[in-house]
């Protein structure tokens, strides 16, 4: 393995950080990485705020020493098309796929810059359980245009996770020229690798068997996967259309 894969391969996610600050220099590296992400027609349409607040890190990024949001983001293009007397609408729902697309590339980026660096990371969407009007308001966001996608936490690890988390591949995951939906058995074997001792994709914390379950996916689809409360549901609705990113044809 080359160090890149080694890297990438090596990923996980740091939910609890230790006090090591991260250098101005790494986070320069990690930021300069990050912009190098592919982005549709060199638009790069997204916003990165760098938060190093104590109480938004604890509150947003599990107690990371930077933090990063990385937003959707049409506003500097349309200023820019304005100063030049220009009409620019980006309201459209490609544009907003588009931009989400560059938006995660470069938040990617910046995760696998900052672990080649010795800089651990969580990714969150804690902008999205908060209420987001606070969000927008506290980072002074614009309501239109706008969208805060993806948070990301870096920092040191404090502890290793117990265990690192693995991954479905194969069948069902990738596909070779068509698309091809799993067969009854295919889903058997899918359902006990859930609970492959080797493969590790998941258990809940408290323990499968403590809680009364004997496959991963009977707690997963009875106890974790939770509707979303309607009124959460809602706020995003109201909130994509305020930026013009849900408009209707
Ligand atoms: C869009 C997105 C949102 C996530 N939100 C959270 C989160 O709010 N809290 C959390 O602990 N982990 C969050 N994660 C991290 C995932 O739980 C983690 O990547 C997954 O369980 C795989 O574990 P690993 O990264 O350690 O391999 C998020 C990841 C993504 C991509």
């Amino acid at each position: 393995m080359n160090e890149t894969i080694k890297i990438l391969q090596s990923l996980r996610s740091i939910r609890k950080f230790s006090d090591k600050k991260i250098s101005k220099k790494d986070l320069e590296i990690i930021i300069n990485s990050s912009i190098r992400a592919a982005n549709a027609s060199s638009r790069q349409n997204y916003s990165i705020i760098v938060v190093d607040e104590k109480e938004i890190l604890d509150q947003m990024f599990y107690g990371a020493n930077i933090g990063l949001v990385f937003c959707v983001d049409f506003n500097r293009l349309i200023d820019t098309a304005k100063h030049l007397n220009y009409d620019y609408d980006p309201k459209n729902i490609r544009l907003f796929i588009t931009g989400s697309i560059d938006t995660c590339l470069a938040a990617q980026t910046a995760a696998i810059a900052a672990k080649s660096l010795g800089i651990d990371s969580i990714f969150t969407n804690s902008v999205h359980r908060a209420k987001m009007e606070d969000v927008y308001k506290h980072f002074n966001l614009p309501e239109k245009y706008c969208f805060p996608l993806i948070a990301l936490g870096l920092g040191y690890a404090k502890e290793e996770p117990e265990w690192k988390k693995g991954r479905l591949s194969g069948p069902g995951i990738i596909h070779t020229n068509k698309y091809q939906k799993l067969s009854s058995e295919e889903l058997d074997q899918l359902v006990k690798d859930y609970d492959d001792q080797e493969l590790k994709l998941g258990a809940p914390a408290a323990g499968l068997s403590e809680m009364g379950f004997e496959r991963y996916l009977d707690w997963f689809f009875t106890k974790w996967n939770r509707p979303f409360p309607e009124e959460k549901i809602n706020e995003l609705y109201d909130i994509l259309r305020k930026a013009m990113f849900l408009v209707e044809k």
